[in-house]
């Protein structure tokens, strides 16, 4: 069936949008369409979690999964079959729930502003872990900016609710019911097209792949939203307006996420294969056993919010040369999956950017797989994200090594710095510098300066060129410090 309206619950309540609103951010339709201000908007791009709000959805399971996410950047149309809990949902002024409770008592309060971001973000850490520790709250909270006093406060409010059997708002909820509704209409095609304040614009939700692959093909033109964690940034920043949008992120068929074992115990162990919608925090999960290294770089990707919305397929064709999974697919050769009705074609990554955000990608094409081959049995992988703070922030620039090993020796090499230039860049010279020779300080230190003459960067608002230049030479003293001569480096 076709549905021309939005159908989601909001606080347990069904509700049913069309017209212009279907294009507002979920942030401005809960503030200006239903007069619910709790849910406060600072930056309106993601960075400070003000917005935070619990957004349940059907998985794969066809079940309810409920994470945090940063309601300025989540549009109306992505909501089709969701519910949302706001802070309005959690509790009301003469009951309030544990995590506002403990915000008061430990002065947890202060601006004001963000405190409904902190408990949203707090009520969530409730629902999933019985106990936990400073490390866990203060993970949780990386997406919760404060800007006027401190998190001291805040974290003593949290750690008083680690074990104190806090009751699930989200089971307060009736699951049975929407889940039910939810899959009736799983099968449904939404199309919508209204005038909004500036334009005439158009939305499809597709309700399998091959739907999705026949409306590019149809439509070409139409501008693909995943997670919209770039496409909100843009949008709210009026640098993007799309007139005809296709959202994907619901397509479990583009989701899921396999380890491929290798069976002759030679060469690669096997292969990761990942559906490009899915999100960085499962793929996340998936990593930490399959592929540690690039799960360590994923803990510093963003915040929980944003993990939570964006995915792999969106970081690689939003196309920037500073987005953190493309150095690591470029150093392992990752191959795309491009799928259109024609077909689908498979192109290796090292090959698929031709300039900046050019890339071999047809208008009718859709990017439905990503495919890691995981590191040889032998072999050394490191990955360097230089920012300037730690956590929450973009890359200044990056660097992956990889290098296959045998008897001490490299035998092959695959390196690629991002930040430093319009795209990635393999640093060939460097990597036919290292192979065939066994690892050791001067070859290292030679390695990085060799990689100088390979990078050309700009000086923007992250970083001077010069610093840039400094940075990914040291990175390749760092690497022989850590790796080979085994010495701790901050
Ligand atoms: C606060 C904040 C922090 C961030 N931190 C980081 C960070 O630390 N590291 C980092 O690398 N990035 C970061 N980002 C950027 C962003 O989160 C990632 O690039 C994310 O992976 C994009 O995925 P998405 O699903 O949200 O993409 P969307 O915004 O939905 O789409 C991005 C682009 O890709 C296209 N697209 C999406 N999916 C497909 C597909 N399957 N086929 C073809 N085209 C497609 C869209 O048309 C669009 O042009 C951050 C963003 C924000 C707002
Ligand atoms: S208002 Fe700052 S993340 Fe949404
Ligand atoms: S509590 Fe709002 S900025 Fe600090």
């Amino acid at each position: 069936m076709d549905r021309s309206e939005i159908i989601f619950y909001l606080n347990g309540q069904r509700q049913v949008v069309s017209g212009p609103d279907v294009f507002l951010p979920l942030s401005s339709y809960l503030r200006y369409s239903l007069s619910l201000t709790g849910t406060k908007v600072v930056c309106s791009e993601g960075d400070c979690g003000a917005c935070t709000v619990i957004l349940g959805w059907l998985d794969s399971e066809r079940a309810l999964s409920y994470r945090i996410v940063d309601s300025c950047i989540q549009f109306m149309y992505q909501l089709d079959l969701c519910h949302v809990i706001s802070v309005e949902g959690i509790g009301s002024e003469t009951s309030l729930h544990p995590a506002q409770k403990a915000m008061v008592d430990h002065f947890g309060s202060q601006c004001g502003f963000c405190t409904p971001g902190f408990v949203m973000a707090l009520v969530d850490l409730t629902e999933k872990k019985a106990s936990y520790n400073t490390t866990d709250v203060k993970d949780k909270l990386t997406g919760n900016l404060c800007r006027c006093t401190g998190y001291d406060a805040i974290v003593k409010a949290a750690l008083s609710l680690s074990d104190a059997k806090v009751k699930s708002v989200i089971q307060n909820y009736d699951q049975k019911q929407m889940t039910s509704e939810f899959q009736a209409l799983q099968g449904d095609n939404v199309s919508i097209q209204a005038k909004t304040q500036f334009s005439t614009k158009a939305f499809f939700k597709p309700a399998s792949l091959a739907q999705a692959l026949r409306f590019k093909s149809e439509h070409p033109g139409a501008r693909i939203v995943a997670g919209a964690t770039d496409v909100g940034v843009q949008t709210n920043k009026g640098r993007a307006n799309d007139s005809e949008i296709m959202f994907i992120a619901h397509l479990h068929e583009m989701a899921a996420i396999q380890i491929q074992e290798a069976s002759d115990g030679t060469g690669p162990v096997g292969q990761l294969q990942i559906g490009a919608v899915a999100n960085w925090s499962d793929v996340r999960s998936a990593c930490r056993t399959s592929l540690p290294e690039f799960a360590e770089i994923l803990d510093i990707f963003a915040a929980e919010q944003i993990r939570n919305a964006a995915t792999i397929g969106g970081n690689i064709a939003n196309g920037s040369p500073i987005a953190d999974s493309l150095p690591v697919l470029y150093a392992l050769n990752a191959s795309l999956t491009l799928s259109s009705v024609g077909g689908s074609r498979q192109v290796l990554i090292n090959d698929f950017f031709r300039g900046y955000k050019q890339m071999d990608m047809k208008p009718d094409e859709i990017l439905t797989n990503v495919t890691i081959p995981l590191p040889a049995r032998e072999s050394i992988l490191k990955l360097y994200k230089v920012s300037r703070r730690k956590d929450l922030d973009i890359s200044t620039a990056t660097l992956a090594i990889y290098l296959e090993m045998e008897s001490g020796k490299v035998t092959n090499s695959r390196i690629a710095a991002g930040g430093v230039g319009p795209v990635i860049k393999r640093l060939q010279g460097t990597e036919t510098l290292l192979n065939g020779k066994a690892l050791n300080e001067s070859l290292l230190l030679e390695a990085g300066q060799t990689a100088v003459r390979e990078i050309a960067p700009i000086s923007d608002v992250r970083a001077s060129k010069e610093y840039r230049l400094q940075v990914i030479q040291n990175l390749f003293a760092k690497f022989y410090f850590e790796e080979i001569a085994k010495v701790e480096v901050a």
